[in-house]
């Protein structure tokens, strides 16, 4: 396949867009058929956590047709074909010559994952073992400082997936930490603050720096770990005690060694429920028809505004505040992963790919961009995610954040008509008609505004790890259907290149900067002409 626009489903849709786009009214929809929410929703159950994810799709600008013509084109772009390829191995990130491997990563069912003729499972199952026994004993005590003493601080240094994972996981699955256990810290960021005030709060002789990099060259983390080791031994002195206070998520054994970390402490790349539940998820793409699939109904319904609609942006807005990096951690997983304008045939596309994705925690999010969202001019999908129960029941608290996340999906998609403004605001005495009808149209919403519902029982690890896995397959399909490659990254890279021309440039002495244009120039020399040395 070379363009999605070429598909005979893809066509079908624009037709049918062209012809009914405007005429279809949610609101009427819901008020002809009382069955609705039933035939647009599906509820998924892992077999072995239990956790239950239910995705209420009805709130979405389609009939039974759009969802028809949106599915065949998942089967028509050969999602099904990509993904079998995918779970068996094949190299599918053709730009980089490499398997798209996170699945085996959680295949605790252990059948084998082969990448070039080579079953992957007996090493992931080692690293796994691997990073369950240090972290034992990390967790335990066993594990000591250079004075002997147990560790109580984990500062994780990374960036990118290599911090937003980490962060995520830990602060969704709060609940399940040991109180008064290990308290984590993360340091991301190049600017200096984000390691000193981390420095301010923990103790050389108790602290334990996970260097999390992938490739371990990234200048951001590298930076930062030599950083985090001079501070160490300025306290700690004896170059050996590096090894016991910091340990390495990567694949770069030899510079892993030369940082001073012990290769036996380095872990290829955690918690088990958390995997078998993404697991599950797995096992749910691969085993179930495209129309009751949940990653291919996000996937597809997210090209239909994207495509059709033209919609820019996609929000992610959950309402459980252990999720608040979730969006955070989808909007890279999905921006580097769809944020392409080339086809796996290097043509470039006539159509939309990757959404920018937004999202914070309701309700914070409703007193800060839901404005736009309800009366912007643009088209704002949205999912909204929420746990039947809460790990804090405080009391009237989940009832009330849960009346506005049910809200909010009905707001969206009813909307207000004028004749409801003019009678509310008609009740009020103090307005005269002329104000009544000055401000009426500010107070009607157009509605029609298109949202999923996923409802899970409780943020669990069964559950996150079904999650995570679905919005990733989700950005799978989307890619398959756009016919580009997910899985490299390479608009990352220019910034990176031209930030390792303009560091030396800044040293002190260097005299007046000439080589870029003139607004890089003038910038860099009004920086150097004000810097103190
Ligand atoms: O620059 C982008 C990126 O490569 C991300 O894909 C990645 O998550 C991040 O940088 C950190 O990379 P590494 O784990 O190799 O330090």
């Amino acid at each position: 396949m070379v363009l999605a626009n070429k598909l005979h489903a893809w066509n079908a849709l624009q037709a049918h867009h062209d012809k009914d786009a405007d005429k279809i009214v949610m609101k009427d929809l819901f008020a002809q058929n009382p069955e609705r929410f039933h035939q647009f929703s599906r509820h998924f159950q892992g077999p072995t956590t239990k956790s239950s994810i239910l995705l209420d799709f009805s709130k979405n600008i389609i009939t039974e047709e759009t969802f028809k013509h949106l599915i065949e084109l998942a089967r028509e772009a050969g999602v099904e074909d990509m993904r079998n390829k995918m779970f068996s191995g094949e190299p599918i990130n053709f730009t980089e010559n490499r398997s798209v491997l996170h699945v085996a990563l959680r295949n605790v069912s252990n059948t084998p994952i082969y990448s070039e003729g080579k079953d992957v499972m007996p090493e992931v199952n080692a690293v796994l073992d691997h990073m369950k026994s240090f972290t034992e004993s990390v967790r335990s005590g066993e594990w000591k400082g250079y004075t002997g003493l147990p560790i109580k601080d984990v500062v994780n240094i990374g960036i990118g997936g290599s911090d937003l994972g980490p962060v995520m996981v830990t602060e969704a699955l709060k609940p399940y930490a040991t109180e008064g256990g290990l308290k984590v810290h993360f340091v991301s960021n190049i600017d200096g603050t984000h390691i000193a005030e981390v420095f301010k709060v923990v103790k050389p002789e108790t602290t334990l720096f996970i260097v999390a990099s992938k490739t371990f060259t990234t200048q951001e983390t590298i930076t930062n770990a030599t950083t985090a080791k001079n501070w160490f031994l300025e306290h700690a002195k004896e170059h050996a005690h590096v090894a016991k206070h910091f340990v390495a998520l990567s694949t770069n054994t030899e510079a892993v060694s030369k940082f001073g970390i012990d290769p036996a402490n380095m872990f290829q790349f955690w918690v088990w429920e958390l995997l078998t539940g993404a697991h599950e998820m797995d096992q749910h793409f691969v085993n179930t028809p495209l129309d009751q699939n949940l990653p291919v109904i996000l996937g597809v319904l997210g090209i239909w505004y994207i495509n059709f609609f033209d919609a820019q942006v996609h929000a992610i807005l959950p309402y459980d505040q252990y999720m608040h990096r979730f969006p955070a951690y989808f909007q890279q997983g999905d921006m580097e992963s769809n944020g392409k304008y080339r086809n796996r045939d290097g043509e470039a596309i006539p159509y939309g790919s990757g959404p920018w994705v937004v999202g914070e925690p309701g309700t914070n999010g409703q007193h800060a961009f839901y404005q736009l969202i309800h009366q912007g001019t643009r088209i704002t999908p949205c999912d909204f995610l929420a746990p039947v129960e809460t790990h804090n029941p405080l009391a009237g608290h989940h009832d009330i954040l849960l009346s506005n996340f049910f809200a909010q999906t009905e707001a969206l998609m009813a909307g207000k008509d004028e004749e409801a403004v003019l009678k509310e605001l008609q009740q009020d005495k103090s307005l005269s008609a002329a104000q009544v009808q000055q401000i009426a149209p500010h107070k009607i919403f157009r509605g029609n505004k298109p949202t999923n519902s996923i409802m899970f029982q409780k943020l669990t690890p069964g559950t996150l790890g079904g999650l995570i896995a679905m919005y990733e397959h989700k950005i799978f399909v989307q890619g398959v259907i756009w016919n580009i490659n997910s899985f490299d990254q390479w608009g990352v890279e220019l910034g990176k290149q031209l930030a390792k021309k303009i560091l030396p440039e800044l040293a002190t002495g260097t005299g007046e900067v000439k080589s870029h244009d003139s607004s890089t120039n003038g910038l860099i020399n009004f920086y150097k002409q004000h810097k103190r040395a």
